[in-house]
């Protein structure tokens, strides 16, 4: 299937991240979004994390999908057709696990992922045309943090939509709800929700998650500021500023920053901006929160949907939540 992209979608996000960019350096305490860290290097670096000893999430959510997705397509399908769709591109080997399991049970599926990158769509769809040759990738390049736009699937087919590897943890709480209100708004009775959320654990095993010995977050995290170089001809050196992991347990959320060696001065030329840093000054690059066990089933009836079941780990590090619409 051809490639959805329109000049227009792609002028739209990159007035987005200049406005994103702006806004974030120009505010106090300074910050970026988080979606600003997946460019191609970006991506490849987070790829790199997902193998790390230290990154649980990963492994942990695909040791749940290996042993049930299954069951998790048995459910969403109930006795008809499933299209798939997903929003972010997929990662390969979690996504291949349930549009395996679609396969095994209907034949073809449409898969259609959702993502601001027009590369990392092209990417999956050739990544998972290849290697299951019965799933027709229709790539959708659209913020679905604005909501969804999607085609109304066949009157015999249901929509299960993928939101899974913990991505939901990077939103605020009021835009989580606002994103699954989205979602559900997007559904008719009979589609569903797959939601995964890592779960709160020690301290110790977040911050090594965040923070991990080889130094592949921390250059991860430093990504922004080279792509920010790249892209709005800044003068950031990667080298001044220091990756940050702190657990906030009162807000029970992993913070991320890139905290400033000293004093500097940073230009950003294509933004016409002077940035000025105290030493030891951060901007603010990431929040990713970790639930409690029940609250992600608690934020799919708030927006709309009913828990159908819940799959976790043996060590219930993670859960893979199942919302339906009624
Ligand atoms: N959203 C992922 C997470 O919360 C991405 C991520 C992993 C990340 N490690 C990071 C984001 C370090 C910023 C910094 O797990």
């Amino acid at each position: 299937m051809a490639i959805t992209t329109l000049p227009l979608a792609e002028a739209r996000i990159s007035e987005r991240v200049a406005t994103a960019v702006r806004d974030g350096l120009a505010s106090s305490p300074k910050r970026l979004p988080p979606w600003l860290f997946y460019d191609e290097a970006g991506s490849r670096l987070f790829e790199q994390i997902t193998e790390l000893p230290e990154y649980y999430l990963t492994r942990t959510e695909r040791a749940i999908l290996t042993s049930d997705a299954g069951a998790m397509i048995a459910r969403a399908a109930g006795g008809t057709r499933l299209r798939i769709t997903e929003l972010g591109a997929g990662s390969a080997d979690k996504t291949r696990l349930l549009l395996a399991a679609a396969v095994r049970r209907q034949g073809p599926v449409i898969y259609e992922p959702v993502d601001v990158s027009a590369t990392a769509l092209a990417d999956a769809q050739e990544r998972l045309e290849r290697e299951i040759p019965d799933v027709l990738v229709a790539p959708q390049v659209m913020d679905y943090t604005d909501g969804l736009e999607l085609e109304q699937p066949a009157p015999d087919e249901r929509r299960l939509v993928l939101y899974i590897g913990s991505s939901i943890g990077n939103f605020e709480p009021e835009e989580s709800a606002r994103l699954l209100r989205g979602v559900r708004a997007a559904l008719r009775p009979g589609d569903a929700l797959l939601l995964g959320v890592d779960l709160v654990k020690s301290a110790d095993l977040l911050l090594a998650a965040y923070d991990d010995a080889e130094g592949v977050t921390a250059a991860f995290n430093g990504n922004l500021l080279v792509r920010l170089n790249r892209e709005f001809g800044a003068d950031f050196d990667p080298t001044a500023f220091a990756h940050r992991a702190v657990w906030n347990a009162t807000a029970s959320r992993m913070e991320i920053y890139l905290m400033s060696c000293g004093p500097q001065t940073v230009q950003l030329s294509a933004l016409d901006m002077t940035v000025e840093f105290r030493r030891n000054e951060c901007i603010h690059t990431e929040n990713s929160y970790k639930y409690q066990p029940g609250q992600a089933e608690s934020m799919l009836v708030d927006a709309g949907f009913t828990p159908n079941a819940t799959w976790n780990d043996r060590r219930g590090w993670f859960a893979v939540c199942l919302g339906r619409v009624e």
